[in-house]
């Protein structure tokens, strides 16, 4: 579906001042709203952000549950009846990079964009294969995006609905036109495969979706947050501390979560905050046409549903055939719907993303 076609237009043209004043309404606009601070509705200065193409990319190896039954003690019944999770993409030659530039190819394809057009590229990711350059600046040289400025952020499973919020900001303050974000990751290499709790539940992936400022459909409204406290739940470590003056022993850490704990955060917060995203737009959940969010635990999503009081053909799954793919859920399950044609110009879709940090975000947007 090439989105490309949709009415293009020129940057806005809004000064610092009215800006602030804007941002200041919106703020308190929310806050009457809602009732809470930090619901943000956009499009109100004439221009909305908009998704024109979407593209992923899964590593070509599939890894069933009966195939890791073969190699550790756990059983399909086990996995899908607690997760709904059947089956993972695991990369062998690919990487979080190669991966990437093909999902940014493809979406770059679908929105009939060139690379040259692109201002800006954010990929979220906890898994990149340096820790610099950052894996945004290698999919710019290998697309050859060579007017954009491109760099990471870590916000785990909400990567990708970050990158989409920091890319609106630059769109709505007229700095940049044209943005290309994504979501990527090889968990693979940092989950404990001695951990069976947690390693069944991940997989491989990247997604893409290159967004534009729109005089009719796009963004209407965002949510975001993030709790440092609770971080312990859902961590990998990093490298330690370790120089002239103090010699350790390095060793890498792994992923390592309380999955009752991250259980309980997701279908508490994800629903309060959808349901606050959609008031902000102006609407209610039964207004929704499809709610696309990240696919951590089919109980999870089945728990959404219940609460918004939305029956649960309007939540896609791709977790069944992918996994949890933090960063890349939301995009590659966004084309996964497009290719499918479900997205129609002007559907009401809502998006969520929710994990380690802990961090959330959702947005209500018009395709
Ligand atoms: N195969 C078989 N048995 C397993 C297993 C596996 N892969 N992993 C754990 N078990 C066992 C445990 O050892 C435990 O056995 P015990 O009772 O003999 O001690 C038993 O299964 C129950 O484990 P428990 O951790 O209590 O299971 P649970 O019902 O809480 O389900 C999760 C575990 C991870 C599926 C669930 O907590 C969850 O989905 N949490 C959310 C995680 C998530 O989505 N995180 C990412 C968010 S971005």
């Amino acid at each position: 579906m090439h989105r490309a076609k949709a009415r293009e237009r020129g940057k806005p043209k809004v000064s610092g001042a009215a800006l602030r004043d804007e941002g200041k309404q919106t703020e308190e606009q929310a806050e009457r709203h809602c009732g809470i601070k930090g619901s943000i509705n956009y499009g109100r200065n004439g221009v909305k952000t908009r998704i024109i193409g979407t593209g992923s990319c899964l590593p070509g190896t599939v890894v069933t549950n009966d195939d890791l039954s073969k190699v550790m003690d756990t059983s399909d019944e086990w996995i899908s009846s607690r997760t709904g999770i059947r089956e993972r993409h695991l990369v062998k030659e690919e990487t979080t990079a190669s991966m990437s530039v093909e999902a940014a190819k493809r979406a770059m394809k679908d929105a009939g964009v060139t690379a040259e057009e692109i201002d800006l590229i954010i990929l979220g990711t906890v898994s990149a294969d340096f820790v610099t350059p950052a894996c945004a600046c290698e999919v710019q040289a290998a697309i050859g995006a060579t007017n954009a400025v491109a760099f990471d952020i870590n916000a785990a499973c909400a990567g990708f609905m970050f990158a989409l919020n920091i890319a609106n900001a630059y769109i709505q303050a007229g700095i940049y036109r044209t943005a290309l974000i994504l979501g990527a990751e090889t968990l693979s290499k940092i989950v404990d495969w001695e951990d069976r709790s947690t390693c069944v539940l991940f997989g491989d992936g990247a997604g893409a979706a290159v967004v534009r400022g729109d005089e009719q459909y796009g963004l209407l409204a965002f949510d975001q947050g993030s709790d440092g406290t609770k971080g312990d739940v859902l961590a990998c470590p990093g490298r330690t501390n370790n120089n002239p003056l103090i010699q350790t022993d390095q060793r890498l850490g792994f992923v390592h979560m309380d999955g009752q704990e991250v259980y309980k955060f997701a279908v508490t917060t994800v629903p309060a905050s959808l349901q606050k995203t959609i008031e902000t737009a102006g609407l209610m959940p039964k207004d929704i046409d499809y709610f696309a969010l990240h696919q951590a635990n089919i109980r999870i999503l089945q728990s959404v549903s219940k609460r918004l009081h939305i029956g649960e053909d309007k939540f896609p799954i791709s977790l069944d055939h992918c996994g949890n793919i933090s960063a890349a859920s939301v995009p590659i399950l966004l084309d996964e719907m497009n290719r499918k044609g479900l997205l129609k110009p002007g559907m009401k879709v809502a998006l969520s993303g929710f994990g380690g940090g802990l961090t959330w975000a959702s947005a209500v947007l018009e395709w």
